[in-house]
């Protein structure tokens, strides 16, 4: 004590402040402590560092394309929900049909939420982006209600058919005409990709992708990148830090970089919405969203025409790379299991004839309809789900998921549980045989149990282009195996396997994947060529494109040195 006396007075008073401050801290902490005690317990984690959790097997896992089985392996070990601690973050698997209706459809209301992501979300989208958005932003409902009534419903999905029907007629001309693009499986992989963007670029803004070699495919798919980066955990140190973003904007590299892209995806944008105007007063424009939001006399209630150009090319982003990857995977278990290939085209054949298929086809060919459900079952696209957020506790077989949690929807593991699916590596169409359930219907199955799959989420945050996705797979199916063969290439390591090329989307293959694809013999490909040249005199006239220079000139929003504030409603874009 006389040690502390013969101290000087501001070290003493130093001194007992950091004693009150300690035992503050010990007695929050003890309460925490006890509070934590008498809730329910957490679910399960696997055994991982002290300080980062399960990291380096995460991002090892992801450094070869295999973190499904690694999310897969530990829902084994631990059941129905797990949860794993990758840094500063934790994950929560939802891993079962049932806990998925519990959480993600029962309490919707609390499982709507997105993390939140600065970069992603507020810079690099300005909040515009649906994906993104928090579900209590008035934004987001409003941006769901348009998404469906102008593109998604079924009248609207029905709609865009010409679109797709076109599309994949040019599509098939140039596999059926171009020997080179069904052997080298990067040229048929871009080729596939470009038909999917072109067609929903047409459903969006009216505008097709001609060429293959089109830089806007490039250009949407890596905006898309850098967006879903933005969320992966730990990819924005201001994720980690929320008080970061605080700082003056000078000390704040990411987020300049993120307004400059925002601006760059929003000239991009408004670009095509003056074409599309230049094209309506012409005379000339077609049945899509953004004309029809440039038609109607509110603009379907956006509050900038804007909002509506640059949600048009998020939905091209959500829509084109899902659709072109669930046909990469058909393509993938049509050349492993070479009974099921022939089985279907002898299906579609007995119906369709010496014809192309066309979408209303699929009523009457059942098994087209177990293709396309055993494709995402076998392959879902989005295998891990896009992360929800818990808004309050939520309690689920005795554990206790905390409010502020992020979930996963572990499609992957459900769809592979061999409890659920028998023999669930095996591609086996007939397993769906007696369900002839759309993808609407299954969704709002009341048995969790007879849900098909869970490719496209759950909640009041599902996918809503299923409608949209369902004919495109279709259509793809019923043409590809109507009209060509698909078998491995022959540099391919027999017998197959998917972790000898995958790809950057967990579960599914990557563009390396040894396929060859011909067209069936020469009458085939003489229908084809005479299916084009209807196809192509009859189709629904685009919108005419300017060039660049005479639609910025008029567009203050094109002046690329004016950064990086941002506003919506320019009032030149508004009606005339
Ligand atoms: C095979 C094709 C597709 C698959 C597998 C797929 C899958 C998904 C998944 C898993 C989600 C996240 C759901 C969740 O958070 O629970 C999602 C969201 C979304 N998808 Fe799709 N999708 C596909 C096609 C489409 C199409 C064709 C469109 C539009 C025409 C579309 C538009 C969207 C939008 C706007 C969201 C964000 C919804 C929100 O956050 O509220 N998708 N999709």
């Amino acid at each position: 004590m006389s040690i502390i006396t013969s101290l000087p007075i501001t070290v003493q008073a130093g001194l007992i402040f950091l004693g009150v401050f300690g035992s503050l801290l010990l007695v929050r902490r003890l309460q925490k402590y006890k509070h934590e005690r008498d809730l329910l317990p957490l679910p399960p984690q696997p055994t991982g560092s002290f300080l980062v959790g399960n990291m380096a097997e995460v991002i090892a896992a992801s450094k070869i394309g295999q973190q499904h089985l690694l999310f897969h392996g530990w829902a084994q070990e631990h059941g129905e929900i797990f949860r794993v601690r990758v840094g500063p973050f934790t994950e929560y698997f939802i891993n079962s049909d049932a806990a998925v209706k519990e959480i993600f459809d029962k309490s919707s209301a609390q499982t709507a939420e997105r993390p939140r992501w600065i970069v992603s979300n507020e810079q690099i989208c300005n909040r515009l982006n649906v994906l993104l958005l928090n579900a209590s932003d008035p934004r987001w409902k409003h941006q769901r209600k348009v998404i469906h009534s102008g593109l998604t419903s079924i009248p609207r999905a029905d709609a865009g058919l010409p679109f797709l029907h076109y599309e994949t007629a040019k599509f098939m001309h140039e596999l059926a005409n171009n020997p080179t693009i069904g052997r080298e499986s990067k040229e048929l992989f871009n080729a596939i990709g470009r038909y999917t963007y072109s067609t929903f670029a047409s459903q969006t803004f009216g505008l097709d992708i001609p060429d293959t070699n089109d830089p806007t495919i490039d250009y949407i798919f890596e905006t898309g990148l850098a967006q879903i980066q933005g969320t992966l955990p730990g990819n924005h140190i201001v994720d980690i830090l929320p008080w970061l973003d605080n700082l003056p904007l000078f000390l704040k590299p990411w987020e300049r970089d993120a307004r400059k892209r925002f601006r760059r995806d929003m000239d991009w944008c408004i670009e095509r919405l003056m074409r599309i105007r230049k094209g309506r007063s012409r005379n000339v424009m077609q049945d899509a969203f953004l004309p029809r939001v440039l038609e109607d006399e509110k603009n379907l209630g956006f509050a900038s025409v804007e909002e509506a150009a640059y949600l048009s090319l998020q939905l091209i982003i959500g829509a084109a790379d899902t659709s072109k990857m669930s046909t990469w995977s058909f393509l993938e278990a049509m050349m492993t299991y070479p009974e099921v290939q022939e089985k279907g085209h002898e299906e579609i054949v007995k119906v369709v004839g010496n014809r192309l298929p066309v979408f209303e086809d699929l009523e009457q060919i059942p098994y087209v309809r177990c293709l396309m459900k055993e494709t995402w079952r076998w392959r879902p696209p989005v295998s891990l789900g896009h992360p929800h957020m818990t808004t309050r506790d939520l309690e689920y077989k005795g554990m206790r998921i905390p409010k502020g949690s992020r979930l996963h929807l572990n499609a992957w593991a459900i769809q592979h549980d061999p409890d659920r699916h028998e023999d669930p590596d095996r591609f086996w169409p007939e397993r769906y045989s007696d369900d002839l359930t759309n993808t609407m219907q299954s969704i709002n199955a009341s048995d969790v149990r007879n849900r098909d799959h869970f490719a496209f989420g759950s909640g009041r945050r599902v996918c809503p282009g299923y409608h949209v996705a369902e004919r495109s797979l279709a259509v793809t199916i019923m043409r590809f195996l109507w009209g060509f063969k698909i078998s491995p290439g022959p540099d391919a390591k027999l017998p197959l396997d998917p972790r000898d090329f995958a790809g950057e989307m967990p579960g599914n293959p990557g563009e390396q994947m040894p396929v060859t694809v011909t067209v069936r013999d020469d009458k085939t490909r003489s229908i084809i060529t005479q299916a084009f040249k209807e196809a192509a005199a009859t189709r629904v006239q685009l919108v005419r494109t300017l060039p660049n220079s005479m639609i910025c000139d008029s567009l203050t929003f094109c002046n690329r040195n004016r950064l990086p504030e941002i506003q919506l409603g320019n009032p030149q874009l508004k009606r005339p």
